[in-house]
């Protein structure tokens, strides 16, 4: 099948590559002129493990090919997947400039039938819109179907989510348009759920909410657990055996950041408040989250006394291990507290370290250094912010060595407390 992919963030460039492997022809377009050269000489740009392989592939094989035309990319293709981003808007409310501009592009460039797949997360009834933009610019009057076809891949495994999806969810006012779209993924060994349109957008931020909601209440549990001397992994465990629970999303820690939790945690409370419907259970889940990092760093300080010049090393910075994404890293609201406190930073994450100085902690005076051993030396504490698999072995023995001060803040529950106090730290992790 002929597929115009619009946008090449994380979904888009995944959502592409993936298509090409599946043996569909492929052309991802970008506005990102600088973004597009690379992608063509088989750059991915962003961290993400696999992708350079299956964009390589698309590649060679002549399957995946990227332009910053979108008129080419829309008359060139049956379907279209609009992939661009849908950032939130201080109001809550999700901005969907972006997503508007792109109708607007494909009702001027249409050419025929085509099917026009929102992927990008938006809320329910966007189809809609999409639909009424497009009709608004088609003055041939092409005949085209809108179908929503929500990701649910996860950052820094979005290849391997994608190749093997617990469920693909199409959802249509028009069922046979909705298999059409459900067909492209043959070769993916997966149940295929086909929905409404509107309840194909729901399920989406209905299962990012319910996701993030399950890392507010574990972290609740956590709190209960230190005041108590109960262990939250423990709980968690006991807990995650009942088959109606699941052991999954239940880890206890700095609460949940990134680009889509925060997002659509946000945009739904929007929306539940426009439609007079309050959210309230939500409302908590913010809330819960928004304090993660505010009590950790309390928590730092009722140990530590006065953090003012105190040194502390951080290690990991991106919002969760296997990207280099800081967008909502709960990182940058730890940085940023102890700096108001007058502490001295250093810090080191094997991948997000660009990211953080360039954009996202750019004002901030941050000493950044290129190995964890180098991060912990002198320092009176070291906090780990990010479960990277490089500080699960490193030997805690000689990092201990190196420090001025014996304060492990563990933010991850990483690693053992029995042998942390064993090894001579003053070991403080989240519910235990
Ligand atoms: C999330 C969803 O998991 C994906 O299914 C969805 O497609 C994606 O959002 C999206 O909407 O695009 P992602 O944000 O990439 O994926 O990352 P997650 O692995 O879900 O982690 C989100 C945050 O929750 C991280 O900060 C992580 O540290 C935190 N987390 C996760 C916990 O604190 N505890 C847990 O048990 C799990």
């Amino acid at each position: 099948m002929k597929i115009s992919v619009i946008g090449t963030g994380y979904v888009g460039l995944v959502t592409g590559s993936i298509f090409a492997h599946l043996g569909h022809d492929v052309i991802c377009m970008d506005i990102d002129e600088e973004k597009v050269k690379k992608l063509k000489s088989g750059d991915p740009v962003i961290y993400e493990p696999g992708l350079e392989d299956l964009l390589k592939e698309g590649i060679e094989k002549d399957k995946l090919h990227f332009t910053t035309d979108i008129k080419e990319a829309v008359e060139k293709s049956d379907f279209i997947f609009i992939c661009v981003g849908t950032p939130p808007k201080k109001s809550w409310e999700t901005d969907l400039s972006y997503v508007k501009k792109v109708a607007e592009d494909i009702g001027k460039h249409i050419n025929g039938y085509k099917i026009v797949v929102t992927k990008s997360t938006v809320p329910v009834g966007t189809g809609n819109m999409v639909k009424e933009i497009i009709r608004s610019y088609n003055k041939n009057n092409h005949p085209f179907d809108i179908v929503s076809n929500p990701e649910f891949l996860r950052e820094g495994s979005a290849v391997e989510d994608t190749l093997h999806p617990d469920r693909i969810v199409v959802g249509s006012d028009n069922k046979e348009a909705a298999q059409k779209v459900a067909d492209l993924y043959r070769g993916i060994d997966a149940p295929v759920l086909i929905v409404k349109l509107y309840s194909s957008e729901l399920i989406k931020y209905a299962s990012n909410s319910f996701l993030a909601t399950k890392i507010s209440f574990i972290n609740s549990i956590a709190d209960i657990c230190e005041r108590t001397g109960a262990d939250v992994e423990e709980v968690a465990k006991g807990m995650g055996m009942d088959k109606r629970i699941g052991y999954h999303f239940l880890k206890a820690g700095l609460g949940y950041g990134g680009s889509c939790f925060p997002k659509d945690v946000d945009s739904i409370l929007y929306t539940s408040m426009q439609l007079n419907e309050p959210f309230i259970i939500l409302e908590a889940t913010r809330k819960v989250n928004e304090n993660r990092p505010v009590r950790f760093v309390e928590r730092m300080e009722k140990m530590m006394g006065e953090l003012r010049d105190k040194k502390i090393a951080i290690w990991g910075l991106a919002f969760k291990p296997n990207t280099d994404d800081m967008r909502e890293a709960v990182s940058i609201k730890i940085i940023k507290l102890l700096k108001e406190k007058g502490s001295n930073v250093i810090a080191y994450d094997p991948v997000a370290m660009n990211n953080a100085k360039n954009v996202y902690l750019k004002d901030v005076d941050i000493e950044y250094v290129n190995s964890p051993m180098e991060a912990v030396k002198d320092v009176d504490a070291l906090v780990l912010v990010t479960e990277w698999d490089e500080f699960k072995r490193i030997d805690m023995k000689e990092v201990i060595e190196l420090m001025k001060g014996k304060f492990l803040f563990d933010g991850r529950n990483l690693y053992n407390p029995e042998e942390m106090e064993k090894i001579g730290f003053s070991y403080v992790s989240i519910g235990r």
